[in-house]
């Protein structure tokens, strides 16, 4: 990636799979994931907010692991399956806490949320059953102006639990 900026090239082709499926795409090699993914291809839900690696409103997935869409690269992606708010949405991954986040009232503005949902899912699968520190810790990286934190860890909780309300 180095070698692409350092030699003047302006654009590269990649491909990579794209919530499961193949996707080939020109892109400039400048451009940041998550604006590849909101401007280039209309996946809109991964938001931007600080632009620098705070807020964890750009959060993707990127070969099964949450990463920061503004810290990345969209030619880093190259050979890597990358997975939106949107794909895990129609795959139903995240039904649960899409249920729960509702049930607990944990959506206020909404800016946040794909981040959050992000987040959580990626805590639910290395963790089945955590603690309310345990969600405080792991949606520590995400900011949410509206400070609906108090909800958006009952609605982990919840998720974890399997149940409702
Ligand atoms: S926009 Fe990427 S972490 Fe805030
Ligand atoms: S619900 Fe508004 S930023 Fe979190």
């Amino acid at each position: 990636m180095n070698d692409l900026l350092e030699t003047g090239v302006e654009e590269a082709g990649i491909s990579f799979v794209l919530n499961g499926r193949p996707v080939r795409h020109v892109v400039p090699v400048r451009r940041n994931l998550v604006d590849f993914l909101r401007h280039d291809l209309g996946l809109t839900a991964a938001h931007v907010g600080c632009e620098v690696g705070v807020c964890g409103a750009c959060n993707v997935r990127v070969d099964g692991a949450v990463v920061r869409g503004c810290l990345m690269l969209a030619v880093q992606v190259d050979g890597l399956a990358v997975d939106t708010i949107e794909g895990m949405n129609d795959s139903g991954e995240i039904a649960g806490l899409q249920r729960a986040f509702v049930a607990c009232n944990a959506l206020q503005c909404g800016y946040c949320t794909p981040g959050m949902l992000m987040t959580a899912c990626e805590l639910l699968r290395q963790n089945a059953c955590p603690s309310r520190g345990e969600i405080r810790d792991a949606i520590s990286g995400n900011y949410c102006r509206c400070t609906g934190y108090q909800s958006i860890v009952d609605a982990v909780a919840l998720a974890a639990q399997g149940g409702q309300p």
